[in-house]
């Protein structure tokens, strides 16, 4: 068997930033705080590093990772250009939650660009993470730091509970703001393109655009596993959880007479605040039912949750689709191998 490592947990403190940036510079890797989830950093530059990150996690190496930066120099040196639009973009909301997919320059190695032609970099603005990129001089490289196929990780303890041993130290930032992972945004064609909804809306960008962007058909339908798409993160079914998990769409009354005649033992219901009592199962609330921040910044929480206490079927409120809800939306549906049932 493996020899396991030992996986430092620290506060970040300057002290312990400085020891995680000694721990990258050597070609180690640490979960690090960011506003949308908990990412597991490395030297994106190296690609024997990469590697190791996608050993970690137990990911596909097509699946091309996020570069992570602390200031608008560093975004230069590791794309081809940056066109107008995609400056205006990351003007608007960088250091945040969006993440710009351009032309790679030959800085980045293959393994951080999954072998495309392209390099996807975000500058977060969690300030442990800003710290951190800026100590270590480099750019990171960061996925969401869960095991391939778990929700991603929004507290310390989900990365320990999926990478510990596995990685060198993580930095508890505590809970994340935003609790759904970037907006990826290609700007390689002449439109804009949203690739993956997260916590910069398609309002918010059009605002700055002047023009609506593209909303990639793969967020919200499934794609063939051997298809070309645009984002190969699309292709994965990213949460498969164990419990079969149904989305209801319709009023709660409808909702609660649905859950309660079909309900067998071992099923269990995501709901909103306020509804727990409605059920004689099990019930998790994932936030305010209008609130669409509130839901992302719990929904990860709750699926890690439910699937730790072995349910074989859980039935889901339909989540906010305005504004970050597309987000929670395109999670959800995905856990739920994108099947909505209307009520
Ligand atoms: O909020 C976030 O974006 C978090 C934090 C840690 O920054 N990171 C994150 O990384 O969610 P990850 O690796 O779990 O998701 C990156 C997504 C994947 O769906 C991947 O396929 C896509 O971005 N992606 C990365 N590079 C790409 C590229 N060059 N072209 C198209 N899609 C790309
Ligand atoms: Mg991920």
């Amino acid at each position: 068997m493996a020899i396991k490592m030992q996986t430092l947990l620290l506060t970040p403190s300057d002290e312990n930033i400085k020891k995680a940036a000694e721990i990258i510079k050597n070609g180690g890797l640490v979960g690090m705080p960011t506003e949308t989830v908990y990412g597991l950093a490395g030297n994106a530059l190296d690609g024997s590093v990469v590697k190791k990150i996608y050993a970690a996690k137990g990911r596909p190496s097509d699946n091309p990772l996020i570069v992570h930066i602390a200031d608008f120099d560093s975004w230069k040196n590791l794309v081809v250009s940056v066109p107008e639009k995609a400056m205006k973009a990351a003007e608007a909301f960088w250091p945040g939650p969006l993440t710009v997919i351009l032309k790679k320059s030959s800085l980045i190695p293959p393994e951080t660009s999954g072998g495309l032609d392209t390099v996807a970099v975000r500058m977060p603005s969690h300030p442990a993470a800003r710290k951190l990129i800026k100590e270590c001089g480099l750019p990171l490289a960061a996925p969401s730091a869960n095991s391939s196929g778990k929700p991603s990780p929004t507290k310390a303890s989900h990365v320990m509970a999926d990478l510990e041993g596995k990685i060198d130290a993580v930095l508890d930032g505590g809970d994340c703001d935003i609790g759904v992972e970037s907006t990826v945004v290609s700007f390689v064609g002449e439109k804009a393109v949203i690739l993956r909804p997260g916590g910069v809306t398609p309002a918010m960008l059009e605002k700055v655009l002047g023009e609506k962007p593209v909303i990639d058909k793969a967020c919200f339908a499934e794609v063939d596993n051997k298809a070309r798409v645009s984002s190969p993160g699309m292709k994965y079914k990213h949460y498969s959880p164990d419990a079969n998990v149904i989305i209801l769409k319709g009023s709660i009354e409808k909702f609660v007479s649905y859950v309660e005649s079909h309900l067998q033992s071992d099923e269990a219901v995501i709901c909103f605040n306020g509804e727990e009592n409605l059920f004689s199962c099990p019930c998790f609330p994932y936030g305010d039912e209008n609130d669409d921040l509130s839901q992302a910044k719990n929904l990860f929480s709750v699926l890690r949750l439910v699937d730790s206490r072995g349910f074989k079927t859980v039935y889901a409120r339909y989540p906010r689709t305005e504004g970050v809800g597309l987000a929670v939306y395109n999670r959800l549906i995905r856990a739920a191998g994108f099947e909505v049932k209307d009520l």
